[in-house]
Parts: C-alpha cells; structure tokens; sequence
C-alpha cells in the first residue's frame, strides 16, 4: 500500500520537513561546485551571490520592505538566543518579560536562564482552546515589562495566534515584541509588513524547505539588541568594533551559503506550487484526520481545529511512546511522541505526560494520510475493547 519510492510515511514534519523538493537538493549542490562569493569574502564576479539573493527572496516571500532587515542564523534557536540574550544586554536593570506556556524550549531555555541569574522577571501566559488570549498579554504587562516573546504558530496544537492584537498594543507602550514564527513560515501566508512587531524569527528547514542548519529573523528596531557575539564580517576589517549596521552587526564567520541556496530553492518551490494550493491541500488531509480519528472513542485530539498541518493526540491508557512505537514497526509510520520541546503546554494538556504529533506536508499523499489515520485508529480500537 505504500508509495514504491518511500519506504515509509513520514508525518514528522514539524520537526524537519523531508523530503526536500529536488530543486533545493539541487541548489545545495550547485552552491558546493562553485567557490563562495559575496558578503566581502571573495573577489570572483562570476560567482553567485547567495547572501544578496537570499536576504531579497526572504524579504519578498515575507512581505518586509527592506531586506538588510533579514539576518541569517544556524536556525530559529540560534535566532532567539541571539534576540533575547542581546536585548537583556542592552538593559543595566533587572525587567520584567512576559511569555506563554506554548513556547518551544529555544524560548523558555534561554528566558529561564535569565531569571535564575536574576536579569528578568517572568510571566508565562497561559492558553484556552490552543489560544492565547491577546487580552491577558495585555493585562500581563506593568510599567517594568520591556520585552515579549511569542509563539506565532504551536508545535504541538498547531494552533495561529493573534499577533496583529498584541503587536498593536505593545508598539504603542514601546515594548520589544519578538515572534516566533518557527511553525508558521511557509505554511501560511505572511505579510510582515501589515504587522507590528520588532524581530519576526524564521527557520528554514520545516515549512520552507530548506535543510538544516539555516534560519533567520527580521528586525526592525535593532537598537535595543546588542550583539552578543563578534567576529569576521568582510566589512570595515581595520575596525576591533562590530559594525553596528545591518545585517553584519549579528551576522559573523561565515555563511552557510548551501544552506541559504536551499532556503532560496525552498521559497521558490513554494511560490511556484502557490500558497492557496499549499493551503487547500493542508486543509484537506487535516480534515481526513479528524474525520477518521474523531469517530473513534479512544482517541482525545488536544485541538479539534488546528490552522497548522499539526495534529496532537493520545490514546488513554496507552504511553505516547508506545504508540509512536507500534506505528513505526507495524505500519513504518513516523510520527513524534513526547513532550516536544514544549514542557509548559504539555502540563496544560496532558499533564506533562506529553502525547504523539501528526504533521504531514505538501509531500504527503492524502492515501497516506489515510493509512496512517485508520493504523492510529486500529491501535484505539483495541486498546479501547481491552478496558
Ligand atoms: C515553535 C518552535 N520554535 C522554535 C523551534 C526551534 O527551531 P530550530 O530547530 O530551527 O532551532 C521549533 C522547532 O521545533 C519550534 O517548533
């Protein structure tokens, strides 16, 4: 029943979107069979310039004005490390930073540390029905609170939240607001430029495509972010000081060119499948695991209404683990199970227990979805009649 070329029924997207479209596996080649050009670092003119070209398609696919707002990274954790870390740097006093409970690890990890060493005051904010109430954010704040960070798309609800309410609010009282926008780039469509916000992060290796080890953020209050790392930029090299202008007041070393080919290739392929028929298809196979799983007694779905291809769900009286298990080796279904990097979310729902994840893609064949909803529901079905 399965697809002949693909020995198994990858549902783990999520986490790294695979398979790549062929156009990126063949940009990341091409970029490896000529030597780096651009950003300062080389003098061939024939030489493609990734870093020019890339920081345009990203600002173009996101709808942001000026593209030396884009700034590259190793990948989303990368990028909030470096916007939360820089922006306390920038603060001599303690303040205080408001949060949610369905932040990933890369912002609770970091935020934590900040409070242990007694930098920041932190609020979590919690959720009802996979959503953050844009009205608690802002009854959250006092006249300490100077930044907050938020999930724009849930990695385990697959829920969107109201970042249009909350950006509003908090550029009128000048509060740094940063969005993760990990789960939502390229599976919905952005126009950066209708929202307020100060830092939009981005990865490239889950909604648009590319491979590992490239993401990114776009700033536009870069001020208040010090740069909390230093190093080789192939601009103003006489000078011991970082340059203070974008992109290389945060980007050093260098670039993962391959990396950025393939975020290039990735971006591309999504315009050229456009964001409507990307958005349908989404749709649809979401609605093939609600139907199939809903019926189905033994099953509890933690979000009926997911606006991401992100479906979380447990089968009482079975471990999430043991599930996840038996899909693999009965059905060579891969899923995730856990508490995928979202400790605070997983208390709310599942009592930290953590739960399993379905999250197809444009590759998946809605015959796959199929399979894997009526294995999951096997799997219900008699853990069900044994109690
Ligand atoms: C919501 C969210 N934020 C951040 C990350 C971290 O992404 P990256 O692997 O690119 O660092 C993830 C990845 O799972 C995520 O889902």
């Amino acid at each position: 029943m399965l697809k002949q070329e693909n020995p198994f029924i990858y549902l783990n997207n999520a986490a790294t979107s695979w398979p790549k479209p062929p156009e990126v596996i063949q940009a990341v080649h091409e970029s490896l069979e000529l030597p780096f050009g651009g950003g300062g670092r080389g003098s061939g003119r024939a030489w493609k310039d990734y870093l020019t070209e890339g920081r345009e398609t990203v600002a173009k696919f996101f709808g942001e004005d000026a593209s030396d707002n884009i700034i590259f990274s190793l990948n989303a954790t990368d990028a909030l490390n470096t916007l939360i870390h820089g922006f306390t740097a920038s603060s001599p006093e303690k303040f205080h930073v408001i949060t949610t409970t369905l932040e990933h690890n890369s912002v609770l990890r970091p935020l934590h540390h900040l409070e242990k060493k007694g930098r920041i005051e932190l609020d979590h904010i919690s959720f009802s029905n996979a959503k953050v109430n844009p009205e608690a954010i802002i009854e959250a704040v006092t006249d300490k609170t100077r930044l907050v960070v938020m999930n724009h798309g849930s990695n385990v609800l697959g829920s969107v939240q109201d970042i249009h309410a909350v950006g509003e609010y908090l550029h009128d009282k000048g509060i740094f607001f940063i969005v993760d926008g990990s789960q939502t780039a390229g599976h919905i469509p952005l126009n950066l430029s209708s929202l307020e916000f100060d830092a939009f992060v981005f990865t490239g290796h889950k909604g648009l495509f590319g491979m590992p080890g490239i993401g990114g953020f776009c700033i536009r209050n870069p001020n208040p972010v010090l740069p909390v790392r230093m190093g080789g930029t192939g601009t103003d090299s006489g000078s011991f000081d970082q340059p203070s202008d974008l992109p290389e007041r945060y980007e050093i070393g260098t670039h993962n060119y391959p990396g950025i080919a393939s975020l290039i290739a990735g971006i591309n392929y999504i315009q050229s499948i456009g964001m409507d028929a990307l958005l349908r298809k989404s749709d649809r196979q979401i609605e093939i695991f609600m139907k199939k799983l809903s019926s189905e007694p033994g099953i509890t779905i933690y979000n009926p209404v997911p606006e991401l291809p992100i479906i979380a769900f447990n089968i009482p009286g079975l471990d999430n683990d043991d599930i996840g298990f038996i899909l693999d080796r009965k059905d060579n279904i891969v899923v995730r199970t856990g508490l995928h990097c979202a400790p605070l979310l997983h208390k709310e729902i599942d009592d930290g227990a953590g739960c399993v994840r379905i999250s197809p893609s444009w590759f998946t064949t809605d015959e796959e979805c199929r399979i894997a909803a009526d294995a999951i529901k096997e799997i219900a079905h008699h853990a069900y009649s044994q109690i």
